[in-house]
C-alpha cells in the first residue's frame, strides 16, 4: 500500500478546486521546463490532492503551447499517483448533449505540434497505450459524476485535434461518421500518453459544451456558446472532484490494470 495523491488537471473554466485543507500554491521546476502554472496542493477528506490549471491561471497557454511534459513530470515529482483530466469538448453524438460529461476511454491523436514523449535518443522506450485510461480511476469519475447528478456517459472516443481553430464541417462529419469519434477536444493528447510513460493512472472527464459543427439543428461552434455551457459544467466538475477522495481512499493498492508499472517491459536501451 502507498498513499493516494490525486492530481486534477483542470481545463477551460476550472482554475482551482474547493475545500482544500492547508492549500498552498507550489512552484515546481522540471527538466522539461516550467509547468503551466504553480500547483495547488492540500488535503481533502484526508486524501492528498494536487491541482494544476492546464492553461494557467488567466488562461494563457493555447492547447499547442501547454507544456504537457513539464505538467506530467511536475505531478510525478510531487508524488501524485492518479491523474484526472477535466476538460471541455465538443460532441459528435446526438445523445451526448451539451452539459453531459463523458468518461472517455479511447483517443484518436491528431495533434502534430507537441512533444509527445519523455523518451528519445539515449533511452528508447515504447509503452502500450492500447488502453490509455485507467478503468479503476474511470469508475471513480463515473460514480462521482452520477452522485452529483450529471448525465454521464461511460466510455467514448475523444479525437484530439491540434487547434486552435475548430474543425471544418467536412472534418467534423468525417470524425463522427468515418472515424467513429464521440467527442472532440484539443488537450487530452499527448497528456494521456505522457501519464502512461510516467506510470501514472489517468482518467479523463470530458465536459460537453457544444455539438461541434456537424449538427444540422445547431449552428457552428463558437467561444461564446462554449463559455455559456462551461459555467454550469465547471460547477458540476467542482462537485465531482470533491467526491473523488472518498471514492478513491487514502490507501492505494497497486493499480489492478498495471498503469503504475507501464515501463516494466517498455525500455529497449541497455543499461550502462
Ligand atoms: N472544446 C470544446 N468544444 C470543442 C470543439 N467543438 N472542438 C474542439 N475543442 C473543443
Amino acid at each position: 500500500m502507498t498513499n493516494t495523491k490525486i492530481a486534477i488537471i483542470g481545463g477551460s473554466g476550472i482554475y482551482d478546486i474547493d475545500g482544500l485543507e492547508s492549500p498552498q500554491w507550489t512552484t515546481v521546476e522540471t527538466p522539461w521546463g516550467a509547468p503551466s502554472d504553480a500547483i495547488l496542493t492540500g488535503t481533502l477528506d484526508g486524501v492528498e490532492m494536487a491541482f494544476l490549471p492546464r492553461h494557467g491561471r488567466g488562461h494563457v497557454h493555447t492547447p499547442s503551447t501547454v507544456p504537457y511534459r513539464a505538467n506530467i513530470d511536475a505531478l510525478k515529482r510531487l508524488g501524485c499517483t492518479d491523474v484526472i483530466s477535466v476538460s471541455a469538448c465538443g460532441s459528435f453524438r446526438e445523445e451526448m448533449a451539451p452539459g453531459d460529461f463523458v468518461v472517455v476511454d479511447q483517443f484518436i491523436d491528431r495533434t502534430f505540434a507537441r512533444e509527445k514523449s519523455f523518451f528519445g535518443a539515449g533511452c528508447v522506450a515504447h509503452v502500450s497505450v492500447a488502453h490509455p485510461t485507467c478503468p479503476r480511476l474511470s469508475d471513480a469519475c463515473e460514480e462521482a459524476a452520477k452522485a452529483v447528478g450529471v448525465n454521464v456517459h461511460r466510455g467514448g472516443t475523444y479525437l484530439a485535434m491540434e487547434g486552435p481553430q475548430f474543425s471544418t464541417l467536412a472534418e467534423s462529419k468525417m470524425y463522427r461518421s468515418a472515424w467513429g469519434a464521440d467527442v472532440i477536444g484539443m488537450t487530452n493528447m499527448p497528456e494521456a500518453k505522457l501519464a502512461r510513460e510516467a506510470e501514472l493512472c489517468y482518467a479523463s472527464v470530458a465536459m460537453i459544451t457544444d455539438y461541434d459543427s456537424w449538427h444540422p439543428d445547431h449552428g457552428e461552434v463558437d467561444v461564446t456558446e462554449i463559455i455559456k455551457t462551461l459555467q454550469g459544467n465547471a460547477a458540476n466538475a467542482r462537485n465531482l472532484v470533491a467526491r473523488l477522495p472518498t471514492l478513491l481512499g487514502a490507501d492505494r493498492a497497486p493499480c489492478p490494470h498495471g498503469c503504475d508499472r507501464a515501463l516494466e517491459y517498455a525500455i529497449m536501451t541497455q543499461p550502462d
